[in-house]
């Protein structure tokens, strides 16, 4: 499978941004573990602190055969009524991921714009949510109408 693993905003300080929070391994760390457990698929990795490359490299992976997308919003999650457009033009399956568990966090983290276009949703895991995510896509994929 061909899967493109999608970070936002602020996201690229995983590892030092909040540890408590969001824990101390590093995306690059994740991803290479994410590599070794699944050797055999292709994990595309991108990540942007800005709105609409989301939504170009989410436009794009539409377009390269890519089977379905691990989606980690950050804070557009709680705001981007566009990345909720976006990913309902897509036909791939979208998993909606996050560390930590947004609904015992701050109210305004309790709604999402992106879960009701992803197929689920995954928080609370730390990093692992990732690797959860991965193996929704794979089941979904393999099954699509379960
Ligand atoms: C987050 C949760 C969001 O509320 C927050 O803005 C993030 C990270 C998570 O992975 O737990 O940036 O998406």
């Amino acid at each position: 499978m061909k899967i493109l693993i999608l970070n936002g905003p602020n996201l690229n300080l995983l590892g030092s941004r909040e540890p408590g929070i969001y824990g101390a391994e590093t995306m690059e760390d994740c991803l290479a573990r994410l590599r070794r457990l699944y050797a055999t698929d292709e994990l595309l990795y991108y990540q942007s602190n800005v709105e609409g490359c989301l939504i170009d490299r989410l436009q794009q992976a539409g377009q390269e055969g890519i089977d379905g997308v691990v989606f980690n919003a950050g804070a557009y999650t709680h705001t981007s009524i566009a990345l909720h457009d976006c990913i309902r033009s897509l036909r791939m399956p979208v998993i909606e991921v996050h560390l930590s568990n947004i609904h015992r966090r701050e109210e305004f983290r309790h709604r999402s714009f992106l879960s009701p276009v992803c197929l689920g949703v995954i928080c609370g895991f730390g990093t692992d949510s990732y690797r959860l995510g991965i193996e929704a896509l794979r089941q979904a994929v393999a099954a699509p109408d379960r």
